[in-house]
C-alpha cells in the first residue's frame, strides 16, 4: 500500500469500497468478496446497494448448487457484503472503485467527494473503461492515489484486468493493484494511460480493417465472417461481433479512438457503420445489424453458396513465394489435377498466384500471366476449413468455377473474393499485429502483457506478437509494405517495433536493454 499502513491484497482486514452497483460493479464486488475482502456497497440509486447484495448471495447460492464453491465459503463472503447508504461509509476503506456512469465529471465530483471521506493512505481506482485516469485524477488534492483498475464484462468470468497508473500515479499504488487484482484470481497487466489502454487499442485494427474490406467492395459481409473464423481462427467476425456488441457502443468507440490519437489512420472507422447507426440496425439488439436475427435472438442462417464441380485440366503455380506454392501443390495433387512444371503456363492451364500483401492484379502482370484464367490464393494462413480464391477484374466465370472446383474437390468450403492487396485474411492479421507493434513500441505495456490482454480480452486464438512471430516478422513486414504501396494509405505503414526486429530477425516480443 502506498503509506505502508494498510493490509495486504490477502489479507482479512482488507475493506473495499464499491461504488456503482451496476453489471460492472456487482461483478468486481462479487470477485472481490469471494477473494476475502469485505465489500462496502454504494450507489446513488435508491434501494440499488441492497439489491446488488441479494443479487449476489443468491449468485453465490447458484455456485454452490452448481458444486464451484464450498457453502462455508459462501456464507462467510455473504457476511462481508455491506449494503451502504451513502458514501460517508466508506470511511475506513483501505481501497475504493468506482464503477458508476462513464462520465468524466462525474467520475471527478465523486473522487473530489471520496478525498475528503477516506484515509490518507487510502487508494481511489476507476473502472472507466475510455476516460483518461489522469484527467479523472487532475484537480485533486492527491491525485498521485489514483489509478485505473479496468475490468470487463462479464468480471468472474474475463481473467483480466488492466491497471493504469495515471500521469501522476505513484508506483506503489499501481503495484498494490496488480497485486490485487492477481489475488482476486485476474491476470493483472500494467498499461499506460492512453487512449483504450492496450485492449480497447489493440482491438482497434481487427473492425477497423474488415469494415475497410467492405467498404472496398472486397466480399460479402458472411464471407468476410467466415474466412475470418476459419483461416485466422478468430471465435467471431468482425460483423458478428460488432452486432453483438451493438454499434450504439462500437461506432462511438471507434471514432473517439481514432480522434483521440488525433486522425491516427491505423483506426479510421468507416462510413458504413455511422449509416447503420444512424438507421438504427445496431446489431443484435434491435434484432437487424450485419445480419438479422430472430424473436429468439439466433442470427439468420446463411447457407454456403453451392460448390462448382468443375476442375481446370492442368495449374500453373506462380513460384515467386516457392514456399507458399508448395502449400497450394499439395492441394491440387490431392484433387487430382495435374501440376505444370513448365516455367510458363500452357495455352488452358488454370493459373494460381500466391501473394503477400499484394492484389492478383499485380502479380499476374508481374509474370505476364493472362488474367482472363488467373486467380490468387490465399496460402499463408490455414488452409484446413476454408480455401479463399481471388479473382482479378479480368478472370472469367468459366476459370473461377474451376478454381472454385478444384480448391473444394475434397469438401472444404471455398469463399471467393475480389481482388484485394493482402486478400483478407493477411490484411486484418497483419494490421493487428502491427498495432500491438505499436503498443509495445509506445511502451504502453510490456510486450507479454500486451499478448496476454489480448488473448483474455478480446478472446484472439494467440497473442497478436505471438501471432507475428508465428508467421514471421519479416513475411508480416512484407505484407505491410506491400499494402502501403499498393493503396498509397500510410494505415499500413510498418511499425519501428516490427521494422527493426525483422530486420535482425528477433522476436517481436524482444525488448531492448
Ligand atoms: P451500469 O449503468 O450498469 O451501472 C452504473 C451504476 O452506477 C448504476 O447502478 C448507477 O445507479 C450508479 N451510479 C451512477 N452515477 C453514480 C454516482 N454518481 N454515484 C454513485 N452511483 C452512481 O454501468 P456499468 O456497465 O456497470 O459500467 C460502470 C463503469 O464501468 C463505467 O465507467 C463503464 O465505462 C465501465 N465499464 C463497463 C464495461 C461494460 O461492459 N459494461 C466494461 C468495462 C468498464
Amino acid at each position: 500500500m502506498q503509506n505502508g499502513s494498510s493490509p495486504s491484497p490477502d489479507s482479512m482486514e482488507l475493506t473495499i469500497g464499491l461504488v456503482g452497483c451496476g453489471i460492472m460493479g456487482r461483478g468486481i464486488a462479487q470477485i472481490a468478496a469471494l477473494s476475502g475482502a469485505t465489500v462496502k456497497l454504494v450507489d446513488s440509486r435508491e434501494g440499488a446497494s441492497p439489491s446488488a447484495r441479494d443479487e449476489l448471495i443468491a449468485t453465490f447460492g447458484k455456485l454452490v448448487e452448481k458444486g464451484k464453491l464450498d457453502a462455508s465459503a459462501a456464507t462467510s463472503a455473504a457476511e462481508r457484503l455491506v449494503a451502504g447508504k451513502g458514501l460517508e461509509e466508506l470511511r475506513g476503506c483501505h481501497v475504493v472503485v468506482e464503477a458508476i456512469v462513464e462520465d468524466l465529471a462525474a467520475k471527478k465530483s465523486l473522487f473530489a467527494s471520496l478525498e475528503n471521506i477516506v484515509d490518507a493512505g487510502a487508494i481511489l481506482a476507476t473502472n472507466t473503461s475510455s476516460l483518461s485516469v489522469t484527467s479523472i485524477a487532475a484537480g485533486l488534492k492527491h491525485p498521485e492515489r489514483v489509478a485505473g483498475f479496468h475490468f470487463f464484462n462479464p468480471v468472474p468470468l474475463m481473467k483480466i484486468v488492466e491497471v493504469i497508473g495515471g500521469f501522476l500515479t505513484r508506483p506503489e499504488v499501481t503495484d498494490y493493484l496488480l497485486a490485487l487484482g492477481r489475488h482476486w484470481g485476474h491476470t493483472a497487466v500494467l498499461a499506460k494511460d492512453t487512449p483504450g489502454f492496450i485492449v480497447n487499442h489493440a482491438g482497434r485494427g481487427y473492425g477497423t480493417e474488415g469494415l475497410r474490406l467492405l467498404a472496398e467492395g472486397i466480399c460479402s459481409v458472411p464471407t468476410l465472417d467466415a474466412i475470418l473464423r476459419d483461416t485466422a481462427g478468430f471465435r467471431l467476425g468482425p460483423c458478428e461481433l460488432l452486432d453483438l456488441t451493438g454499434l450504439d457502443v462500437s461506432h462511438p468507440v471507434m471514432e473517439s479512438i481514432y480522434h483521440q490519437y488525433y486522425e491516427e489512420p491505423r483506426f479510421r472507422p468507416q462510413v458504413l457503420t455511422r449509416q447503420m447507426l444512424t438507421a438504427g440496425a445496431l446489431g443484435k439488439k434491435t434484432g437487424h445489424g450485419f445480419y438479422r436475427y430472430g424473436a429468439d435472438g439466433k442470427k439468420e442462417a446463411i447457407p454456403e453458396p453451392p460448390q462448382p464441380t468443375q476442375r481446370p485440366s492442368s495449374v500453373w503455380i506462380s513460384k515467386e513465394q516457392p514456399e507458399l506454392a508448395e502449400r497450394i501443390a499439395v492441394l491440387v495433387t490431392a484433387a487430382g489435377v495435374q501440376i505444370e512444371s513448365g516455367a510458363r503456363p500452357s495455352e488452358y492451364a488454370l493459373c494460381i498466384v500466391t501473394p503477400l500483401g499484394e492484389d492478383a492484379t499485380t502479380c499476374c502482370v508481374r509474370e505476364s500471366l493472362d488474367a482472363t484464367r488467373t486467380v490468387g490464393i490465399e496460402s499463408l494462413l490455414d488452409l484446413s476449413r476454408r480455401r479463399v480464391v481471388m479473382t482479378t477484374p479480368g478472370t472469367i466465370a468459366d476459370y473461377l468455377a474451376m478454381a472454385c472446383g478444384l480448391f473444394g474437390a475434397t469438401g472444404v468450403p471455398v469463399s471467393v473474393i475480389r481482388d484485394s492487396a493482402g486478400l483478407v485474411t493477411q490484411r486484418v492479421v497483419a494490421h493487428v499485429v502491427n498495432i500491438a507493434c505499436e503498443i509495445a513500441q509506445q511502451q504502453i505495456a510490456e510486450p507479454q502483457d500486451i499478448d496476454r490482454a489480448v488473448v483474455l480480452g478480446l478472446g484472439y486464438p494467440i497473442g497478436p506478437l505471438a501471432w507475428g512471430d508465428r508467421l514471421g516478422p519479416r513475411t508480416v513486414l512484407n505484407i505491410l509494405k506491400n499494402l502501403e504501396l499498393q493503396t498509397g494509405d500510410t494505415r499500413y505503414r510498418p511499425s519501428p517495433w516490427l521494422q527493426r526486429r525483422a530486420m535482425l530477425g528477433l522476436s517481436l516480443t524482444h525488448k531492448e536493454i
